[in-house]
Protein backbone atom coordinates (compact mmCIF):
# COMPACT_ATOMS: atom_id res chain seq x y z
CA UNK A 1 0.00 0.00 0.00
CA UNK A 2 1.55 3.48 -0.65
CA UNK A 3 1.64 6.23 1.02
CA UNK A 4 0.98 9.54 -0.09
CA UNK A 5 1.22 12.51 2.22
CA UNK A 6 1.89 16.44 1.76
CA UNK A 7 4.81 17.08 3.68
CA UNK A 8 7.11 19.89 2.77
CA UNK A 9 8.90 20.36 5.30
CA UNK A 10 9.97 16.99 5.98
CA UNK A 11 10.56 16.66 2.03
CA UNK A 12 12.86 19.68 2.64
CA UNK A 13 15.13 18.68 5.24
CA UNK A 14 14.78 14.90 4.17
CA UNK A 15 16.45 15.54 0.36
CA UNK A 16 20.07 14.50 1.24
CA UNK A 17 18.85 11.53 2.35
CA UNK A 18 15.97 10.77 -0.20
CA UNK A 19 18.37 11.33 -3.19
CA UNK A 20 21.15 9.20 -1.44
CA UNK A 21 18.61 6.46 -0.60
CA UNK A 22 16.60 6.91 -4.15
CA UNK A 23 13.74 6.42 -2.27
CA UNK A 24 10.57 8.59 -1.16
CA UNK A 25 10.78 9.20 2.56
CA UNK A 26 14.10 9.38 4.78
CA UNK A 27 13.16 6.19 6.83
CA UNK A 28 15.53 2.85 6.58
CA UNK A 29 14.11 -0.12 7.86
CA UNK A 30 17.60 -1.80 9.71
CA UNK A 31 18.65 -5.21 8.69
CA UNK A 32 18.24 -7.50 11.17
CA UNK A 33 18.67 -10.65 11.52
CA UNK A 34 16.11 -13.79 10.85
CA UNK A 35 13.77 -10.96 10.49
CA UNK A 36 14.39 -8.52 7.67
CA UNK A 37 14.07 -10.56 4.71
CA UNK A 38 12.63 -9.54 0.61
CA UNK A 39 8.74 -9.22 2.23
CA UNK A 40 9.53 -6.99 4.83
CA UNK A 41 11.85 -5.19 2.07
CA UNK A 42 8.81 -5.00 -0.23
CA UNK A 43 6.27 -4.16 2.59
CA UNK A 44 8.71 -0.90 3.48
CA UNK A 45 9.15 -0.01 0.08
CA UNK A 46 5.88 0.03 -0.78
CA UNK A 47 5.48 2.50 1.94
CA UNK A 48 8.11 4.75 0.50
CA UNK A 49 11.00 3.81 2.69
CA UNK A 50 14.23 2.51 1.97
CA UNK A 51 14.03 -1.55 3.08
CA UNK A 52 17.62 -3.71 4.17
CA UNK A 53 17.77 -7.14 3.44
CA UNK A 54 19.73 -8.87 6.39
CA UNK A 55 22.51 -11.24 5.33
CA UNK A 56 22.99 -12.71 8.88
CA UNK A 57 24.47 -15.97 8.18
CA UNK A 58 22.05 -17.14 6.05
CA UNK A 59 23.05 -19.84 3.89
CA UNK A 60 24.80 -18.30 0.00
CA UNK A 61 21.89 -19.69 -2.09
CA UNK A 62 19.45 -18.07 -0.33
CA UNK A 63 20.94 -14.73 0.11
CA UNK A 64 21.09 -15.28 -3.77
CA UNK A 65 17.78 -15.68 -4.01
CA UNK A 66 16.55 -13.04 -1.81
CA UNK A 67 18.84 -10.67 -3.62
CA UNK A 68 16.87 -11.86 -6.72
CA UNK A 69 13.00 -11.05 -5.12
CA UNK A 70 14.24 -7.59 -3.56
CA UNK A 71 15.38 -7.02 -7.30
CA UNK A 72 12.12 -8.24 -8.60
CA UNK A 73 10.67 -5.63 -6.03
CA UNK A 74 12.26 -3.06 -8.50
CA UNK A 75 13.21 0.02 -6.36
CA UNK A 76 16.37 0.71 -4.40
CA UNK A 77 16.98 -1.35 -0.87
CA UNK A 78 20.46 -2.23 0.44
CA UNK A 79 21.66 -5.29 1.71
CA UNK A 80 23.24 -5.79 5.37
CA UNK A 81 26.39 -7.76 5.62
CA UNK A 82 27.70 -9.27 8.80
CA UNK A 83 31.41 -8.80 8.71
CA UNK A 84 31.97 -11.44 11.30
CA UNK A 85 29.64 -14.07 10.32
CA UNK A 86 31.34 -17.04 8.99
CA UNK A 87 29.61 -16.90 5.70
CA UNK A 88 30.83 -13.26 5.10
CA UNK A 89 33.31 -14.12 2.57
CA UNK A 90 30.71 -15.59 0.51
CA UNK A 91 27.87 -13.10 1.45
CA UNK A 92 30.42 -10.75 -0.49
CA UNK A 93 30.76 -12.65 -3.15
CA UNK A 94 27.64 -13.09 -4.40
CA UNK A 95 26.68 -9.16 -3.64
CA UNK A 96 29.19 -8.18 -5.68
CA UNK A 97 28.02 -10.48 -8.58
CA UNK A 98 24.23 -9.52 -7.87
CA UNK A 99 22.79 -6.34 -8.92
CA UNK A 100 22.23 -4.65 -5.44
CA UNK A 101 21.60 -1.11 -5.24
CA UNK A 102 23.10 -0.22 -2.24
CA UNK A 103 25.81 -2.56 0.73
CA UNK A 104 25.41 -1.60 4.60
CA UNK A 105 28.48 -2.94 6.46
CA UNK A 106 27.93 -4.40 10.03
CA UNK A 107 29.45 -6.14 12.51
CA UNK A 108 32.67 -4.75 12.30
CA UNK A 109 34.34 -2.28 10.03
CA UNK A 110 35.05 -3.01 6.37
CA UNK A 111 38.46 -3.30 4.96
CA UNK A 112 39.45 -0.72 2.17
CA UNK A 113 39.64 -3.43 -0.25
CA UNK A 114 35.58 -4.73 0.93
CA UNK A 115 34.74 -1.32 0.26
CA UNK A 116 36.39 -0.81 -2.66
CA UNK A 117 35.13 -4.10 -4.67
CA UNK A 118 32.02 -3.30 -3.56
CA UNK A 119 31.75 -0.08 -5.09
CA UNK A 120 33.32 -1.63 -8.48
CA UNK A 121 30.49 -3.56 -8.39
CA UNK A 122 28.30 -0.65 -9.06
CA UNK A 123 26.91 -0.88 -5.12
CA UNK A 124 26.74 2.15 -2.97
CA UNK A 125 28.57 1.56 0.47
CA UNK A 126 27.95 2.49 4.00
CA UNK A 127 29.14 1.91 7.15
CA UNK A 128 28.51 1.68 10.92
CA UNK A 129 30.28 4.71 13.09
CA UNK A 130 30.73 5.20 16.62
CA UNK A 131 33.04 7.70 16.54
CA UNK A 132 34.77 10.61 14.39
CA UNK A 133 38.08 8.25 13.99
CA UNK A 134 36.04 5.85 13.15
CA UNK A 135 33.91 7.82 10.68
CA UNK A 136 37.06 9.57 9.10
CA UNK A 137 38.43 6.31 8.45
CA UNK A 138 35.49 4.62 6.70
CA UNK A 139 35.36 7.97 4.57
CA UNK A 140 39.03 7.61 3.72
CA UNK A 141 37.95 3.73 2.84
CA UNK A 142 35.23 5.46 -0.04
CA UNK A 143 32.36 4.52 2.14
CA UNK A 144 29.07 6.81 1.01
CA UNK A 145 27.25 7.21 3.61
CA UNK A 146 27.31 6.21 7.47
CA UNK A 147 25.12 5.24 10.25
CA UNK A 148 25.26 6.69 13.56
CA UNK A 149 23.74 3.88 15.79
CA UNK A 150 23.92 4.56 19.73
CA UNK A 151 23.94 2.32 22.59
CA UNK A 152 20.05 2.34 23.19
CA UNK A 153 19.68 0.35 19.53
CA UNK A 154 18.57 -3.42 19.77
CA UNK A 155 20.88 -6.30 18.75
CA UNK A 156 24.49 -5.65 18.82
CA UNK A 157 25.33 -2.27 20.16
CA UNK A 158 28.29 -0.06 20.78
CA UNK A 159 29.10 1.56 24.34
CA UNK A 160 27.92 5.01 23.35
CA UNK A 161 24.58 6.29 23.56
CA UNK A 162 23.08 8.27 20.06
CA UNK A 163 22.85 11.54 22.10
CA UNK A 164 26.75 11.63 22.24
CA UNK A 165 27.36 10.01 18.99
CA UNK A 166 25.16 13.60 17.07
CA UNK A 167 27.71 15.38 19.19
CA UNK A 168 31.15 13.69 18.24
CA UNK A 169 30.13 12.53 14.64
CA UNK A 170 27.23 14.56 12.82
CA UNK A 171 28.09 18.05 14.48
CA UNK A 172 31.70 17.95 12.62
CA UNK A 173 29.36 17.73 9.52
CA UNK A 174 31.31 14.84 7.94
CA UNK A 175 31.53 14.75 3.98
CA UNK A 176 29.19 12.14 3.19
CA UNK A 177 25.04 11.61 4.33
CA UNK A 178 24.67 10.49 8.04
CA UNK A 179 21.80 8.30 9.08
CA UNK A 180 21.32 7.71 12.70
CA UNK A 181 19.83 5.11 14.43
CA UNK A 182 19.37 3.84 17.89
CA UNK A 183 16.03 4.74 20.15
CA UNK A 184 13.72 6.11 17.48
CA UNK A 185 10.25 5.39 17.43
CA UNK A 186 8.45 9.09 16.92
CA UNK A 187 8.01 11.63 14.31
CA UNK A 188 8.91 14.21 16.30
CA UNK A 189 12.13 12.54 17.05
CA UNK A 190 12.98 12.16 13.22
CA UNK A 191 12.04 15.57 12.89
CA UNK A 192 14.43 17.00 15.74
CA UNK A 193 17.56 14.33 14.24
CA UNK A 194 16.75 15.88 10.28
CA UNK A 195 17.34 19.64 11.91
CA UNK A 196 20.51 18.30 13.70
CA UNK A 197 21.77 17.18 10.09
CA UNK A 198 20.73 13.67 9.58
CA UNK A 199 20.05 12.65 6.75
CA UNK A 200 17.50 10.32 7.65
CA UNK A 201 16.53 7.94 10.72
CA UNK A 202 17.08 3.77 10.26
CA UNK A 203 14.96 1.93 13.06
CA UNK A 204 14.24 -1.48 13.74
CA UNK A 205 12.25 -2.40 16.68
CA UNK A 206 9.67 -0.01 14.89
CA UNK A 207 9.00 -1.92 12.50
CA UNK A 208 9.50 -5.43 14.38
CA UNK A 209 5.78 -4.52 15.32
CA UNK A 210 4.36 -4.26 11.95
CA UNK A 211 1.69 -6.73 10.42
CA UNK A 212 3.96 -7.25 7.88
CA UNK A 213 7.17 -8.35 9.93
CA UNK A 214 7.02 -12.15 9.60
CA UNK A 215 8.12 -12.59 13.24
CA UNK A 216 6.70 -15.02 15.83
CA UNK A 217 3.59 -13.85 17.25
CA UNK A 218 5.19 -14.40 20.93
CA UNK A 219 8.54 -12.26 19.69
CA UNK A 220 5.63 -9.78 18.82
CA UNK A 221 3.66 -10.27 21.66
CA UNK A 222 6.32 -9.67 23.98
CA UNK A 223 7.45 -6.24 22.16
CA UNK A 224 3.78 -5.07 23.08
CA UNK A 225 4.14 -6.09 26.88
CA UNK A 226 7.99 -4.56 27.40
CA UNK A 227 8.85 -1.45 29.19
CA UNK A 228 12.02 0.76 27.36
CA UNK A 229 13.97 -0.78 30.90
CA UNK A 230 13.30 -4.57 29.63
CA UNK A 231 15.58 -4.07 27.21
CA UNK A 232 19.05 -4.51 28.66
CA UNK A 233 22.51 -4.69 27.35
CA UNK A 234 24.85 -8.17 28.56
CA UNK A 235 27.49 -7.24 30.28
CA UNK A 236 30.97 -8.59 28.99
CA UNK A 237 32.70 -10.80 31.83
CA UNK A 238 36.43 -10.29 30.70
CA UNK A 239 36.71 -6.98 28.13
CA UNK A 240 41.16 -8.58 27.81
CA UNK A 241 40.44 -12.04 27.76
CA UNK A 242 36.89 -12.36 25.79
CA UNK A 243 35.96 -9.48 24.16
CA UNK A 244 32.50 -9.43 23.58
CA UNK A 245 30.13 -7.01 21.26
CA UNK A 246 27.33 -6.17 23.73
CA UNK A 247 23.98 -7.28 22.29
CA UNK A 248 20.37 -5.17 23.73
CA UNK A 249 17.53 -7.34 24.26
CA UNK A 250 14.53 -8.08 26.57
CA UNK A 251 16.04 -9.87 29.85
CA UNK A 252 14.69 -13.16 29.68
CA UNK A 253 16.14 -16.94 30.74
CA UNK A 254 18.35 -16.48 27.60
CA UNK A 255 19.98 -13.19 28.78
CA UNK A 256 21.31 -15.36 31.50
CA UNK A 257 22.53 -18.44 29.36
CA UNK A 258 24.33 -15.80 27.85
CA UNK A 259 26.38 -15.28 31.21
CA UNK A 260 26.58 -19.12 31.98
CA UNK A 261 28.30 -19.21 28.29
CA UNK A 262 31.07 -16.32 29.13
CA UNK A 263 31.90 -18.42 32.29
CA UNK A 264 32.40 -21.66 30.53
CA UNK A 265 34.51 -19.84 27.80
CA UNK A 266 36.84 -18.08 29.93
CA UNK A 267 37.16 -21.08 31.65
CA UNK A 268 37.99 -22.84 28.21
CA UNK A 269 40.13 -20.12 27.16
CA UNK A 270 41.98 -20.44 30.33
CA UNK A 271 42.81 -24.52 30.33
CA UNK A 272 43.94 -23.90 26.67
CA UNK A 273 41.07 -25.79 25.04
CA UNK A 274 39.71 -22.95 22.88
CA UNK A 275 41.23 -19.58 21.00
CA UNK A 276 40.31 -16.32 21.95
CA UNK A 277 39.03 -16.36 18.20
CA UNK A 278 37.00 -19.63 18.18
CA UNK A 279 35.45 -18.44 21.76
CA UNK A 280 34.11 -14.83 20.05
CA UNK A 281 32.88 -17.51 17.31
CA UNK A 282 31.34 -19.34 20.05
CA UNK A 283 29.26 -16.30 20.80
CA UNK A 284 28.49 -15.13 17.70
CA UNK A 285 26.58 -18.24 16.71
CA UNK A 286 25.07 -18.55 20.51
CA UNK A 287 23.20 -15.21 19.08
CA UNK A 288 22.25 -16.27 15.80
CA UNK A 289 21.07 -19.68 17.32
CA UNK A 290 19.16 -17.13 20.02
CA UNK A 291 17.59 -15.38 18.04
CA UNK A 292 16.07 -17.61 15.48
CA UNK A 293 14.74 -19.48 18.18
CA UNK A 294 12.49 -16.63 19.68
CA UNK A 295 12.03 -15.49 16.13
CA UNK A 296 11.29 -18.42 14.44
CA UNK A 297 10.34 -20.87 16.50
CA UNK A 298 8.59 -18.32 19.00
CA UNK A 299 10.95 -19.64 21.88
CA UNK A 300 10.23 -16.47 24.13
CA UNK A 301 12.02 -17.66 27.30
CA UNK A 302 15.23 -19.57 25.97
CA UNK A 303 15.38 -17.41 22.70
CA UNK A 304 16.82 -14.19 22.41
CA UNK A 305 14.55 -11.14 22.53
CA UNK A 306 17.09 -8.53 20.56
CA UNK A 307 15.06 -4.66 21.33
CA UNK A 308 16.05 -1.31 21.75
CA UNK A 309 14.75 0.29 24.05
CA UNK A 310 12.17 2.39 21.97
CA UNK A 311 10.58 -0.73 22.45
CA UNK A 312 8.19 1.26 25.52
CA UNK A 313 7.51 3.38 23.20
CA UNK A 314 5.38 1.53 21.47
CA UNK A 315 2.33 -0.37 22.95
CA UNK A 316 0.70 -2.50 19.16
CA UNK A 317 1.20 -3.89 16.12
CA UNK A 318 0.35 -1.64 13.15
CA UNK A 319 -0.05 -2.46 9.35
CA UNK A 320 3.07 -0.71 7.94
CA UNK A 321 1.42 2.07 6.01
CA UNK A 322 0.15 3.25 9.41
CA UNK A 323 3.49 3.30 10.57
CA UNK A 324 4.59 4.96 8.41
CA UNK A 325 1.76 7.58 8.48
CA UNK A 326 1.77 8.26 11.97
CA UNK A 327 5.74 8.61 11.44
CA UNK A 328 6.10 11.43 8.55
CA UNK A 329 2.39 13.22 9.85
CA UNK A 330 4.23 14.22 13.27
CA UNK A 331 7.58 14.51 11.93
CA UNK A 332 5.60 17.40 9.57
CA UNK A 333 3.48 18.97 12.22
CA UNK A 334 6.56 18.95 14.02
CA UNK A 335 8.94 20.91 11.47
CA UNK A 336 5.42 23.69 11.33
CA UNK A 337 5.67 24.10 15.10
CA UNK A 338 9.43 24.78 15.18
CA UNK A 339 8.57 27.10 12.16
CA UNK A 340 6.23 28.84 13.81
CA UNK A 341 8.29 29.14 16.98
CA UNK A 342 11.30 30.40 14.96
C1 LIG B 1 15.98 -8.21 16.48
C2 LIG B 1 17.04 -7.30 15.93
C3 LIG B 1 18.01 -7.83 15.08
C4 LIG B 1 19.00 -6.99 14.53
N1 LIG B 1 19.91 -7.51 13.64
C5 LIG B 1 20.79 -6.66 13.02
C6 LIG B 1 21.63 -7.15 11.97
O1 LIG B 1 21.59 -8.31 11.59
N2 LIG B 1 22.46 -6.25 11.37
C7 LIG B 1 22.50 -4.91 11.73
O2 LIG B 1 23.27 -4.14 11.15
N3 LIG B 1 21.71 -4.44 12.72
C8 LIG B 1 20.85 -5.29 13.34
N4 LIG B 1 19.96 -4.77 14.26
C9 LIG B 1 19.94 -3.30 14.50
C10 LIG B 1 18.89 -2.62 13.59
O3 LIG B 1 19.24 -2.70 12.23
C11 LIG B 1 18.72 -1.13 13.93
O4 LIG B 1 19.89 -0.41 13.68
C12 LIG B 1 18.32 -0.94 15.39
O5 LIG B 1 17.26 -1.79 15.69
C13 LIG B 1 17.97 0.52 15.66
O6 LIG B 1 17.55 0.71 16.96
P1 LIG B 1 15.99 0.61 17.42
O7 LIG B 1 15.74 -0.84 17.60
O8 LIG B 1 15.95 1.37 18.69
O9 LIG B 1 15.17 1.21 16.33
C14 LIG B 1 19.01 -5.61 14.85
C15 LIG B 1 18.02 -5.10 15.72
C16 LIG B 1 17.04 -5.92 16.25
C17 LIG B 1 15.98 -5.33 17.15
Amino acid sequence: MSVELTIPHLEKLGKAGTDFLGVRYPLISGGMTWISDSSLVKAVHDCGGFGVLAAGNMPPELLAEEIDRCNAIGGSYAVNLITIAPNYAAHRKIVVEKDVPCVIFAGNFPKRQAVEEVKAAGSKTVSFASTISIAEQQIRFGVDALILEGSEAGGHIGHVSLTILLQQVLFHNPSVPVFVAGGIATGKMIAHLLLMGAAGCQMGTRFVMSEECLAHANFKERFVAARARDAVSTPAFDRVRLPVVAVRALHNKGMQEFGTLQMGLLQQLDDGSLTREEAQMKVEEYWMGALRNAVVAGDIDNGSLMAGQSVGLMDRVQPMAEIFEDLLTEAEQELSRVRELL
